[in-house]
């Protein structure tokens, strides 16, 4: 039997080259060693508000994407979070054993909520829903960008607890972090993550914007004021664009060095932006039949859902034994 893989994304914003990079190239890769199971995690979206109608477009845009980036649907399961029950009642038995302390010191939830008037529980509640994901299908592998890494050690520290209290139930899973691209910044602010939710429009470049929109970004990123590459003081700016070019051609790092040492900045993005352009322009052609096709679309995210389906009844089921829950 293969070992099994989970991960997701969340459809909210669109979604840019660090969620390309950072989370689904390595799905593409990994698919066909692994079971996998990739969700568009809508539960996650609306620990913020949604607007409903926005919501319910995105969710199927990103589910294009995945299918448009190279998830093949006949071995990997593409499942709409929210359409296998099982993900939010393992959440909440889940949360019956996770301490409030640990929920309060993850970063992100610290990081978002000041940003918010009123937080909502949800958003407290967010990693365990993320560990429920996790330990659903007892993934052996989470393949994710690296501001995940707190998520997914708490979610061992989850699994841990509940094997303590209950006797060994689930796996642990191993974080997969990509080789070059594990964490893109911002264009405009290479001092910060690339995100969906941080406004200004050269700050990240989504995995469907035009060609010309991609070249004027790259070309306006922020570097520094050296003229040219110099591979030995290189700043942040200059650091991104060549992960971005390197994480787009797969070249290594001796054939970035050969080819980038000395070159003039204006050149750097030029060629930084042929990658990308070349990189996301067949993606984007795939994307655009899938979305002028909603019944294959749809008809993939039932039968990845049904697909999955038993496997997610067998843990609840096995969770709700352990903790003496009845069960019919
Ligand atoms: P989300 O939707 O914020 O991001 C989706 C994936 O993209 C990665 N990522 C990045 N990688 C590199 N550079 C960046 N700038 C960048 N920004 C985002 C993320 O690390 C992630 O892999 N909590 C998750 C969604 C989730 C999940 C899960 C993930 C829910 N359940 C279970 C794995 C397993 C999130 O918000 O991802």
């Amino acid at each position: 039997m293969k070992p099994r893989v989970l991960s997701g994304i969340q459809p909210t914003g669109s979604l840019h080259i660090g969620n390309y990079l950072g989370a689904l190239t390595n799905w593409v890769k990994m698919q066909y060693d692994y079971e996998c199971v990739f969700c568009i995690v809508d539960l996650h979206a609306i620990t913020l508000y949604q607007d409903p109608k926005e919501l319910l477009q995105k969710i199927e845009q990103t589910a294009a994407l995945f299918l448009a980036a190279g998830i093949d649907p006949q071995v990997s399961s593409v499942v709409v979070q929210s359409t296998v029950k099982e993900h939010a009642e393992l959440c909440w038995l889940l949360t019956c054993s996770t301490p409030l302390g640990w929920l309060e010191r993850m970063t992100q939830f610290k990081d978002k909520s000041s940003k918010q008037d009123s937080v909502s529980d949800g958003l407290l509640q967010y990693p365990v829903l993320m560990a429920a994901d996790i330990l659903l299908y007892k993934a052996n592998a989470v393949p994710v960008g690296d501001d995940q890494i707190q998520h997914l050690e708490l979610t061992r520290d989850i699994a841990q607890r509940f094997n303590a209290l209950y006797g060994e139930t689930f796996v642990m899973p191993e974080t997969r972090l990509p080789t070059v691209g594990a964490r893109i910044m911002g264009l405009d602010d290479p001092s910060k993550k690339m995100s969906k939710s941080e406004a200004g429009s050269g700050h990240a470049i989504s995995m469907l914007d035009e060609p010309g929109v991609i070249r004027k970004k790259i070309m306006r990123a922020t570097t520094d004021s050296r003229p040219a590459v110099d591979f030995d003081s290189g700043g942040a700016g200059v650091l991104n664009l060549l992960t971005i070019h390197q994480a787009f051609t797969g070249w290594s790092d001796d054939q970035v060095k050969r080819h980038f040492a000395g070159m003039r900045y204006g050149d750097l993005k030029k060629t930084v932006a042929e990658a990308v352009v070349a990189g996301l322009e067949p993606l984007q052609e795939r994307y655009r039949r899938i979305m002028a096709d909603p019944g294959y679309l749809h008809g993939v995210l039932r039968e990845s859902a049904d697909r999955v389906r038993p496997f997610a009844d067998a843990t609840v089921r096995l969770v709700k034994q352990r903790m003496g829950i009845y069960t019919d």
